[in-house]
């Protein structure tokens, strides 16, 4: 059985349209049943309904209190049974009570090797630190931000001729193969949230294939 996931959005959707790729695979283990995004005007809910993915627009403006806003979105996860959710690029913080609801069934994607460079303009603050190795990571959601249980990371180099944008490119092309992978492993159950850690179910060569993810293979 497949396993239901919803995708929280903000934005353009590109790591959305990664893990409705990826789930378009007979043997992926999850099935994309809805993306939300708070945001009415998010170009990735119009490429969602594209790919024949069901998008609707819960906007966060309308509600009086994050805990009112957290409510209506979990109320649309349960109308469709959804069991995982992916927040990709969704700027809203969350209730610590849902947030906790939900621990260990949340996934998130940040731009930055965690425990570095949290929150905004991440590929800015690895150029200003001047690290020579960046990348992305896929960690369980907790209340605190871009703070949760790692579950995978993928590394890039930071090149010597790099702006924002052209490192940001780099670590974006390595999300869209990262996060369909922690989200197989999740789905498998061979990632899972215990004690606050995340145990790993992998052998040492699937191990290896989390430094150089590939969104085909297996986990
Ligand atoms: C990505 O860089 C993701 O890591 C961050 O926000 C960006 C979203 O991009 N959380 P997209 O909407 O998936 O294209």
């Amino acid at each position: 059985m497949k396993r239901r996931v919803g995708i929280l959005i903000s934005g353009r959707g590109s790591n959305m349209m990664a893990l409705v790729a990826a789930a378009r695979a007979p043997e992926f283990p999850a099935a994309i049943a809805v993306v939300i995004s708070n945001r009415p005007a998010a170009p990735g809910l119009a490429l969602a309904r594209t790919a024949g993915i069901a998008a609707l627009a819960i906007d966060h403006r309308q509600f009086a209190s994050r805990e009112t806003f957290d409510a209506a979105v979990e109320a649309e996860l349960e109308r469709r049974g959804v069991e995982l959710v992916c927040h990709a690029g969704f700027m809203r913080i969350q209730s610590a009570a849902f947030a906790g609801r939900w621990l260990g069934r949340q996934l998130n994607i940040h731009p930055s090797l965690l425990p570095a460079f949290k929150g905004l303009a991440a590929p800015k603050q690895a150029l200003d630190a001047g690290v020579r190795i960046s990348g992305c990571t896929v960690h369980f959601v907790t209340p605190e931000l871009d703070a949760g249980p790692i579950i995978a990371q993928a590394a890039v180099p930071v090149l010597p001729a790099d702006t924002p944008e052209t490192l940001a490119a780099r670590i974006l092309t390595a999300e869209h193969r990262l996060y369909p992978v922690a989200l197989q492993l999740v789905a498998t159950a061979k990632a899972r949230l215990v004690a606050g850690k995340v145990v790993l179910d992998v052998g040492v060569d699937q191990g290896q294939r989390l430094l150089s993810p590939d969104a085909d293979g297996a986990c």
